[in-house]
């Protein structure tokens, strides 16, 4: 694609592509070869961003939204086929989709709304239903001697969920699992142009069951999160329109989801990682918040987020212009040193590792992080219980989405004996 090219003074890294297979199989080598102290920032040519390295550049990044507009957050990063612009367009989905890409005073529009529809009084009662659907899908493993930890509980766990939370009949569920894989290639991926037309369709389809849950919720409400906020329009219909009722829906079932399904994998990979981990959480459930905290710090499931510059700056020494692309490496952040001490270890008693910026920071702050961490501390406490002796399967290459945001193995096989 067409950039500008790196600003005076900013160290260029021609080789760092993060859509490379090398950087998707395993980042943290790509991480550990840059000369860290010597490189907080660096423009990469591949894909026309900064990138930021060190926690407390993100975090000055994260806590000024006036220098630093979230409006990039779900930019395609390669300009898509005026085709898939034509039809992104007519089916409602703009440049700047959702919630999680739009600045003050749209932003807070969108937010104030969710987050009292996303309450914790909701999360709480969503105990009993998580951990019931945790038995049910860990039931239908059966005795198998081998599965894939992914299909069987950390892909629809956090699909079922949060598509129940927000009223969609279950017989919906696997298509609007099949859009949110389009989404994370739209946004965060390198979709070729043939796939691209493809993709823009299912994504207008999605907008429009999205309005359609919300026209149906309209005559008939139930006890889930699309009702609350109808309630709230009902309230004053210009304070939320129904337009942004969709809208939000849009944000919490892709969110909602392919982050907890990482964060559910990178988790239990994590613990069999080290057969020791994995008893002593066994052992000692008390330590699963603690193990969930610490994968978000060591290997987040959500490793990168955007930002772009609304002013000239000085970030990390070098001056940025207007308009500067970043991109914020929250998985680098994690393992800074000046940060957390030994950051390159798994420590179940880090005292500190709940400082990650896994969720983000400030107006923005992820607004499901409670329930993702639920969601995992829920299904790690089922799987550590029905197998306390639980392996990782012998031989197995991981493979990982090809996008820069979204980031937990496909498959991961486990042994129950
Ligand atoms: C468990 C793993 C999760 C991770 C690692 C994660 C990560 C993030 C990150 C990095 C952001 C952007 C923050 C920023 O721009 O400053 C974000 C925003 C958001 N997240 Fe999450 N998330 C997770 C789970 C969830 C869940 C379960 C939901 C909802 C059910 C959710 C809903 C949202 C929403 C709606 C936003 C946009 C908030 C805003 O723009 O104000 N997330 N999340």
């Amino acid at each position: 694609m067409t950039q500008a090219p790196a600003v005076h003074g900013c160290p260029i890294d021609e080789s760092f592509d993060p859509l490379s297979p090398d950087f998707l199989a395993d980042p943290c080598a790509v991480m550990a070869a840059l000369p860290r102290e010597g490189r907080p920032i660096f423009f990469a040519p591949s894909i026309g961003y900064y990138v930021l390295t060190r926690y407390a550049d993100i975090e000055q990044v994260f806590r000024d939204p006036s220098s630093y507009s979230a409006a990039v957050a779900q930019a395609p990063l390669v300009p898509l086929v005026p085709e898939a612009q034509r039809i992104l367009l007519a089916g409602g989905h703009k440049p700047q989709p959702s919630m999680v890409s739009l600045d003050e005073p749209e932003h807070a529009r969108l937010r104030k709304p969710a987050a009292r529809a996303l309450s914790m009084k909701r999360v709480t009662a969503l105990v009993p239903v998580i951990e019931a659907t945790t038995a049910r899908l860990l039931d239908a493993v059966g005795p198998a001697a081998e599965f894939d930890l992914v299909a069987a509980l950390a892909f629809p766990l956090p699909a079922n969920i949060v598509f129940s939370l927000m009223g969609v009949p279950e017989r919906d569920f696997a298509q609007i699992k099949h859009w949110s894989g389009y989404r994370a290639a739209l946004g965060w991926g390198r979709p070729a142009p043939a796939d691209q037309v493809e993709i823009a369709t299912g994504m207008a389809a999605y907008r429009s069951y999205l309005r359609e849950l919300v026209d149906a919720k309209l005559l008939e409400a139930g006890d889930d999160l699309t009702s609350d906020l109808i309630a709230i329009h009902r309230e004053n219909p210009e304070r939320l329109t129904q337009e942004e009722i969709a809208s939000i829906l849009f944000s919490l079932s892709f969110a909602g989801h392919e982050t907890t399904t990482g964060l559910i994998g990178n988790t239990v990979r994590r613990l069999l990682e080290v057969p020791q981990r994995w008893s002593a959480v066994a052992a000692n459930p008390s330590l699963i918040p603690a193990a969930v905290e610490e994968t978000l710090r060591y290997d987040p499931s959500v490793p990168v987020w955007r930002r772009v510059t609304t002013r000239p700056v000085t970030l990390a020494g070098v001056n940025l212009p207007e308009g500067a692309r970043l991109f914020l490496w929250l998985a680098a952040a994690g393992r800074d040193p000046a940060a957390f001490g030994q950051p390159d270890d798994f420590d179940l008693r880090r005292p500190d590792a709940g400082r990650h910026l896994a969720f983000g920071q400030g107006l923005h702050y992820c607004l499901g992080a409670n329930l993702g961490k639920l969601e995992a501390q829920i299904a790690v406490a089922a799987l550590a219980k029905r197998y306390p002796g639980l392996l990782l399967a012998p031989d197995q290459r991981l493979a990982f989405h090809p996008n820069i945001s979204f980031r937990g193995p496909q498959v991961l096989r486990v042994r129950t004996e």
